[in-house]
């Protein structure tokens, strides 16, 4: 399973890199308004360090303007994967992005429905929000299972990326269930790696290192 970071803070971004866990980045525009630089700038500061895809978001609602946006964002670096809302005019845009080799991450999927129809206008990747499902009282992970059964039933190529995800146990749903890739807040990532007992197994093991005699 492929671990993005969910991010548009550079320093972040660059802390989880130094784990040597991330294959990519997304990024949304509530996340870079935190930044506090320009779209471009920090899209391409990401794709400098980390090599692998960087999910940048057009804010256009019209295929004529996604397309053009889209294509700006793919011009800065080979990596850039070009996020789109799913609606209508979105998967227009989606269709052409495909038939130009730009790669697209379709985002603000709530339903199977959605995902399905994402596809097969040629999504790269899906984005299912998790989270926010589970916040207005719905399984997240019920999503995910229906996304990644209809795609095996039908041989889709697109990739189920896992989105909205708020704790360790939506990333390993996700693994469980076979999603191709999980995007986490930096605190997840570090959540992920987190357990009492190794802690307090290490704290043993070097105590007990100081009782070895050293020759
Ligand atoms: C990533 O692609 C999504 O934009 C992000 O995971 C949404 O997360 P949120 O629901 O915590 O804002």
């Amino acid at each position: 399973m492929k671990i993005f970071i969910d991010s548009g803070d550079i320093a972040e971004i660059k802390e989880a890199q130094a784990m040597g866990v991330i294959d990519g980045v997304t990024t949304n525009p509530s996340l870079l308004s935190k930044a506090g630089k320009p779209t471009k700038a920090a899209i391409a500061e990401i794709c400098e360090v980390v090599d692998g895809p960087i999910s940048a978001e057009v804010v256009g609602v019209e295929a004529q303007e996604i397309l053009r946006e889209g294509r700006e964002l793919a011009a800065i670096h080979e990596n850039v994967v070009v996020k789109v809302p799913l609606i209508d005019e979105g998967l227009k845009a989606v269709r052409i992005f495909a038939a130009e080799g730009i790669k697209t991450n379709v985002t603000l999927c709530f339903s199977a429905s959605q995902a399905l129809l994402a596809a097969k206008a040629g999504a790269t990747y899906v984005s299912p929000f998790v989270g926010r499902i589970d916040d207005i009282s719905g399984e997240g992970m019920d999503l995910i299972q229906q996304i990644v059964q209809i795609y095996g039933n039908y041989g889709f190529k697109t990739e189920v990326l896992t989105a909205s995800v708020r704790h360790p146990v939506h990333f390993v749903q996700a693994a469980m269930i076979g999603a191709h890739v999980a995007t986490l807040p930096l605190k997840v990532i570090k959540q992920l790696l987190k357990h009492p007992l190794t802690d307090i197994g290490l704290a043993q093991f070097l105590a007990d290192a100081k009782k070895i005699p050293q020759s």
